[in-house]
């Protein structure tokens, strides 16, 4: 049994940790230099909303698709912190850090002071800790308004590709192809690629947008983590469970991850298009 999980960690690494969105991400690559202009910032947001606000839907059916109460709760932690609960600290969390800290971090509803861990279970919902709300933040400095920003219709064939797969496999009923996507998004997250979404922008707010926020990214970077310590122990429960099935599980997760591509390789082509970035031709 241990030998097999060994086995089935590797066929992991090399299918989710080496998959060309994960290793090879040119977009990111591009992206991370800051050299675009202010009509890309503003295209990268609202397409960015758009995967935000469509996430809730994949995010709810996960809760309602999980096959255990427990992490039913786990994947609601996720989506009621999205929709504005701040994270509340366990008491068990809290030696560290002062009271008045404390209580800052729990009441703040600005992502550069919000509370980063604990638990939604006694938290409070602010409107204004929803992140899409903090996403509309980032639009107002570059010209969008409310109506601009991540309904259905304002996303591009490629950004609604990638949010239908997530809901597809991300939200499924199937345990394989939810916990497959899952873990194959968590790895997708833990890449790296936020503190590239931190670098460009921050390039351009020195240069031309002063007041561009940027704690959006900062906080899903220091989420992210934290998710990555407990990655390995949730893919060795997995493994244990009854209806576990590792080819269901890798083809979705492989599955998960081509759409994610689809995604970046979506903003890149919309960036060649308009003429952001050179190609080329070989
Ligand atoms: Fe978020």
């Amino acid at each position: 049994m241990a030998q097999d999980f060994e086995a089935f960690k590797s066929t992991i690494e090399k299918e989710f940790l080496g998959h060309p969105v994960v290793v090879d991400n040119k977009y990111c690559r591009w992206f991370r230099q800051g050299d675009f202009s202010v009509a890309h910032t503003r295209h990268f947001v609202q397409q960015f909303s758009v995967f935000s606000n469509l996430f809730l839907i994949a995010a709810l059916n996960r809760v309602i698709n999980a096959d255990t109460l427990e992490s039913a709760r786990e994947s609601k932690e996720i989506l009621m912190n999205e929709l504005g609960v701040i994270y509340r600290k366990r008491r068990a969390d809290d030696s560290r850090a002062s009271e008045e800290a404390r209580v800052a971090a729990e009441s703040a509803t600005d992502p550069a002071l919000v509370s980063t861990e604990g638990t939604v279970d006694g938290g409070t919902f602010r409107f204004p800790a929803a992140h899409f709300e903090w996403l509309l933040k980032i639009g107002e400095v570059l010209g969008l308004s409310f109506g601009d920003m991540g309904k259905r219709r304002h996303g591009s064939q490629s950004t609604l590709f990638f949010c239908d797969e997530l809901n597809r496999l991300y939200g499924s009923d199937d345990y394989n192809a939810a916990q497959g996507a899952s873990f194959a998004v968590e790895n997708w997250a833990a890449a790296g690629f936020w503190q590239d979404l931190i670098a460009g922008p921050d390039s351009i707010k020195k240069r031309e947008l002063p007041n561009l926020p940027l704690a959006f990214f900062t906080f899903h970077d220091k989420i992210e983590g934290q998710h990555r310590e407990h990655v390995w122990d949730e893919l060795r429960e997995c493994f244990s469970n009854e209806r576990f099935d590792q080819k269901a599980f890798v083809r979705a997760g492989v599955e998960m991850l081509d759409g994610v591509k689809v995604f970046w390789d979506g903003l890149y082509d919309d960036a060649v298009k308009a003429g952001e970035l050179e190609v080329a031709v070989a």
